[in-house]
């Protein structure tokens, strides 16, 4: 046993999602959301499965929460469901859905967690979608709107509000490779998205703390782009290009500098970007009092002018290689490699100073097919992925990072987007024909890891 030990007040927890755990679809007046239409499009989800049973959680919450506390979670971050609480996207708020997070959030409070409220989870109501989605400036409104009919429910008792979860994923999965609802294939949309992702936060995190909200972040999959040769000069070139896209477009103006000069320029050569109005960038840069980092796996480029680019990363074909994930690898085929988070870690406090970091997901996707004598899930692999990690963290920590806190992807096995429920992420066993949980083996490990307050 090594002495790794975590910094006092050090927050233990884990996360979920709204669509990926609750069902009850129709229930109680929620509307349908883009994912509920993705899923049912022939061929965009594994075996055409959908969100509208998952875990049963909104009904089933109250064991989920004590399943939470048996394991000595102390914070639990979950997504509200926007076509929940206002089933069109503009009209009517639905007090039914207020009531169910009304009824989740007295219960974590009870059990001693502390409730992390993500606002957006990808489930954008399905009407706002047909009025454009995330390609309008309307939709960055709305979504101010209906963050404040959140707050005004449950704000005077969750203290940690993040905005909105990975929008890079919400933008380029969702608008330019179409792999992520709602399924458009348009460069220029994901930039239209990006930006009105970002201007919703914005403006939400300025009407929270209007509203008194106490903890404002937002969270981002930001990634470790690292060059195929450290020595060359093309492939820093095409780090340059993919740092750019992926994480800086995003860092920049949330911390007050606005876009970056070259990310525009890319970006101008796609699309002309008449969809940033003079103001925006000051509002995106409303204060931030934590950053959330959500960190599976690195990403390795060389610049090539044969590059084939990605789907996701629109203007890099011809200029950029995506290499193939290499090592061990998760059941995603995304590689093993813990040290990518502390430098992700290093690189977002040393560029970004003076901003607290939470990771806000880390877990990984195994087969789950070794099991213990009592037919439960024996999952060394996942529990190795989630030391490995811990360490690295660890690390960063001790190399000066300012880490609140790790939440662990995910509680339970879930709807995992385009990959269905084959892939299962979570320290809980779900058996979705009874809905029974079953903690695996890395749910009693990570257990043991929050009762010492380390490794
Ligand atoms: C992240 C998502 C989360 C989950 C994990 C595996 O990108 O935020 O919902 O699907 O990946």
């Amino acid at each position: 046993m090594s002495n790794v030990r975590f910094p006092e007040g050090f927050v233990w927890g884990g996360a979920t999602a709204a669509y990926q755990i609750e069902g009850a679809a129709r229930e109680d007046g929620r509307g349908p959301s883009i994912w509920d239409t993705f899923s049912r499009t022939p061929g965009a989800v594994f075996q055409g499965h959908t969100g509208d049973v998952a875990c049963d959680h909104y009904h089933r919450y109250a064991e989920d929460v004590a399943l939470m506390a048996d394991l000595g979670l102390r914070a639990y971050r979950f997504s509200v469901s926007w076509p929940r609480v206002r089933p069109d996207g503009t009209g009517p708020v639905e007090p039914r859905g207020l009531d169910f997070y009304d009824r989740l959030t007295d219960a974590l409070l009870d059990a001693g967690l502390d409730p992390i409220v993500t606002l957006y989870h990808w489930d954008l109501p399905q009407a706002l979608e047909d009025r454009g989605g995330w390609t309008v400036r309307e939709t960055a409104e709305h979504f101010a709107e209906y963050a404040l009919a959140v707050h005004g429910r449950l704000g005077d008792r969750v203290r940690t509000w993040t905005t909105l979860n990975e929008p890079w994923c919400s933008a380029y999965l969702g608008y330019g490779s179409g792999v992520h609802a709602p399924g458009r294939r348009d460069a220029g949309d994901a930039f239209r998205a990006v930006h009105h992702l970002l201007l919703g936060h914005g403006l939400a995190a300025r009407a929270l703390r209007a509203a008194g909200a106490e903890t404002l972040g937002i969270t981002l999959n930001l990634a470790d782009v690292q060059p195929a040769d450290a020595g060359s000069a093309a492939d820093a070139e095409a780090v340059r290009l993919v740092d750019g896209l992926h994480n800086r477009i995003f860092l920049d103006p949330l911390t007050g500098g606005g876009y970056p000069a070259d990310v525009l320029a890319h970006v101008s050569r796609i699309v002309a970007p008449d969809f940033v109005r003079d103001g925006d960038e000051k509002l995106i840069a409303a204060p931030l009092d934590l950053l959330g980092l959500n960190y599976y796996a690195p990403t390795y480029v060389a610049g090539r002018a044969d590059g084939t680019g990605g789907a996701a990363y629109p203007g890099t074909a011809g200029a950029v290689e995506f290499l193939p994930p290499a090592g061990p690898l998760t059941e995603m085929g995304w590689s093993i490699e813990p040290a990518g988070l502390a430098r992700l870690l290093e690189r977002v406090a040393a560029d970004y100073p003076g901003l607290p970091l939470m990771i806000t997901e880390n877990g990984g996707a195994f087969p789950d097919t070794d099991l213990d004598e009592q037919g439960g899930v024996a999952d060394a692999d996942r529990v190795a992925y989630l030391d490995g990690h811990l360490r690295a963290a660890h690390e960063a920590i001790a190399r000066g990072v300012d880490l609140r806190g790790y939440l662990v992807w995910s509680v339970l096995d879930n709807f995992e987007w385009a990959e269905g429920y084959r892939k299962r992420f979570g320290i809980v066993h779900v058996d979705y024909l009874t809905q029974r949980r079953t903690p695996k083996r890395s749910a009693r490990w990570y257990q043991e890891v929050i009762a010492r307050n380390g490794l």
